[in-house]
């Protein structure tokens, strides 16, 4: 038997940091948004046991440090299940280490599928839990869709959907560790906070203006120079008639919103030319 399930890029709306807490960890307050750029999974079971993963980005590793194969690992662990063989394949659209949630979404897509196949009844909120041993944006990409993360980012509240927009979403070559990131920043010393009350608001209202005015990632005020194409390609989006734009996760993804398909296509040409991962791209609902 073979499951298959899309693992769904995430963005950030906003992402806000509110304290460090003392297990090392950040609480955060994060909007978050599932675009249809996606990897696409299979689980095959096979005849010896234990996990292997396949995937066509070739540095990725097989084994369990491979976050599709670690969610195996958990799944079975925190349900007491016998665990079969079984083979992942990993069809890799999303560009790693990018911010967009690539490695979780993966997981969150074995999750999915794992409780589908072995543990219909088991409830959402314990998926969650299983994949928060993941890391901590996999409880978020298990459901997907337009969300409120809090705490280390599994306390999730549904949110009213993104009205309808394109968005175009470009990585540039450089990359950025998250660990590296979060020790740069000095809570009090943040310039300024995203007014997440006023997103939720503009949310509710409908209001995709209101939203895209509120774009905003704290992650931009400590990013060291060397990432300054990040600020080079966000003033080239608005430019091109985005209605707002802001780094995604920690980075060094940045993207677009545009209300019409026109300029988030133009967009996409204009930035891909110099940046080969450009995406056109939509957002997405809830995976479960
Ligand atoms: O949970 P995950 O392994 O995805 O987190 C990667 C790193 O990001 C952690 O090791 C930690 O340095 C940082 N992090 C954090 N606070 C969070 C989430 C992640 O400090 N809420």
């Amino acid at each position: 038997m073979v499951y298959t399930d899309l693992a769904y890029a995430k963005l950030n709306l906003t992402l806000d940091i509110l304290g460090k807490r003392t297990d090392g960890y950040h609480d955060l307050r994060m909007v978050m948004q599932s675009i249809d750029l996606t990897d696409e999974l299979t689980v095959a079971v096979r005849e010896e046991p234990g996990y292997e993963a396949e995937t066509n980005f070739p540095y990725l590793p097989k084994g369990e440090s491979n976050l599709a194969v670690k969610a195996a690992v958990r799944f079975f662990e925190e349900t007491g299940l016998p665990p079969p063989g079984l083979s992942i394949g990993l069809q890799k659209r999303i560009p790693v280490c990018a911010g967009m949630g690539g490695g979780s979404s993966d997981s969150a897509a074995v999750l999915r599928i794992l409780r589908r196949a072995y543990a219909p009844e088991l409830p959402l909120e314990r998926l969650e839990e299983i994949g928060s041993l993941v890391g901590s944006d996999v409880p978020y990409c298990i459901r997907g869709g337009t969300v409120l993360a809090e705490g280390r980012g599994e306390r999730l509240t549904d949110l009213p959907a993104l009205p309808p927009c394109w968005l175009t979403v470009c990585k540039p070559g450089c990359a950025v560790s998250t660990p590296e990131l979060f020790s740069l920043v000095r809570v009090k010393r943040l310039r300024f906070h995203p007014q997440t009350a006023g997103l939720l608001a503009a949310l509710e209202a409908g209001d995709l203006e209101g939203v895209a005015r509120r774009l905003y990632n704290v992650f931009e005020d400590v990013l060291p120079r060397r990432y300054a194409q990040v600020f080079e390609i966000k003033s080239r989006l608005l430019e091109l008639g985005a209605i707002g734009a802001s780094m995604t996760g920690s980075g060094p993804t940045v993207f677009g919103l545009f209300r019409d398909r026109e300029n988030a296509e133009r967009a996409r040409e204009a930035l891909g030319r110099q940046f080969p991962a450009t995406f056109l791209c939509r957002p997405a609902g809830r995976a479960v």
